[in-house]
């Protein structure tokens, strides 16, 4: 076996391995980007062969090895204001409580990835509280690489332009590193959002809840119906009643979402 073709046996043993560890399912054909990302994660270390790589990741002290592996298997891409209409449900129903007289708001984005999202949730929010009330945010992923990045909260001058007009300057500070510009998110954003890391295919997580709002975007397609069962049960725990569930566009939880009512697409609530 060596970097240029993993075989069959190779990538049987990977995708059991990555399954079992995280709930990330990979199919039949993915063997190209396995072999990428693991032959780039070997390089790294200078390894030249998966079989060596594998037993040294199943075996005793495998465990730190196993996270790196994890981060170079999972697929990271996201960006402001993806799929924007969620935040118009979140800012809706945040006004809607704020009116009833609720002031605690609890959001957990649940696979936030490179910060992205929850920087999106914190402007979301302070929109429409104008920094009052009791606000947090937990966000979390799986990949230790992405949850630094996401706290360290520095983005490229392309990945702003999905902002609404005048929201670069007023919730990032310009900079530059090298030749490029960069922006780094204000303080009154970063200390909004608790990261942590949490792997969505063992619930049950340490949180108590009630939560009012789960964001879990674009991971669940990663994932079996086993999986996401348990996953959306949990996130049903974790939720007030009148909740809200908010999954990605392509996630269809159709027979998954008992106790849920889909309000529009994507957009679960808890029921009482
Ligand atoms: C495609 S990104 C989605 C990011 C963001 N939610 C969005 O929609 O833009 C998927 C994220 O899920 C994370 N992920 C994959 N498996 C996970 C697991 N078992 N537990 C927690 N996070 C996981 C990956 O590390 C990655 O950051």
């Amino acid at each position: 076996m060596n970097l240029m073709e993993m075989d069959r046996d190779a990538f049987d043993q990977f995708r059991t391995l990555v399954y079992a560890k995280s709930g990330i399912t990979l199919g039949d054909g993915k063997e190209a980007l396995v072999s990428a990302r693991v032959g780039k994660r070997m390089r790294q270390l200078g390894m030249g062969d998966f079989q060596s790589y594998l037993d040294w990741v199943k075996g005793a002290g495998g465990e730190d090895e196993m996270v790196q592996l994890l981060d170079a298997i999972s697929t990271n891409v996201t960006s402001f204001y993806r799929e924007p209409v969620h935040f118009e449900v979140v800012d809706g129903a945040i006004r809607r409580w704020w009116e009833q007289g609720q002031r605690r708001f609890r959001i957990w984005c649940a696979a936030s990835s490179t910060g992205e999202e929850p920087y999106t949730l914190a402007m979301t929010l302070r929109e429409c509280l104008g920094g009052e009330g009791d606000v947090r945010l937990l966000a979390t992923d799986i990949s230790t690489r992405v949850l630094k990045a996401a706290k360290a909260g520095e983005y490229a001058e392309s990945k702003l332009e999905s902002l609404p007009p005048g929201f670069a300057g007023r919730f990032f500070t310009r900079g530059r590193k090298g030749d490029g510009i960069f922006h780094t998110a204000k303080d009154e954003l970063k200390s909004m959002i608790l990261y942590k890391r949490i792997n969505l295919a063992f619930p049950p997580f340490p949180m108590q809840g009630p939560m009012d709002i789960i964001m879990c975007r674009n991971v669940m397609i990663y994932f079996d119906n086993a999986v996401r069962q348990r996953l959306i049960s949990e996130f049903r725990r974790l939720l007030k009643p009148g909740g809200y569930l908010i999954v990605g566009h392509a996630e269809s939880l159709t027979g998954l979402a008992e106790g849920f009512k889909s309000v529009r697409p994507a957009v679960y609530v808890k029921e009482a």
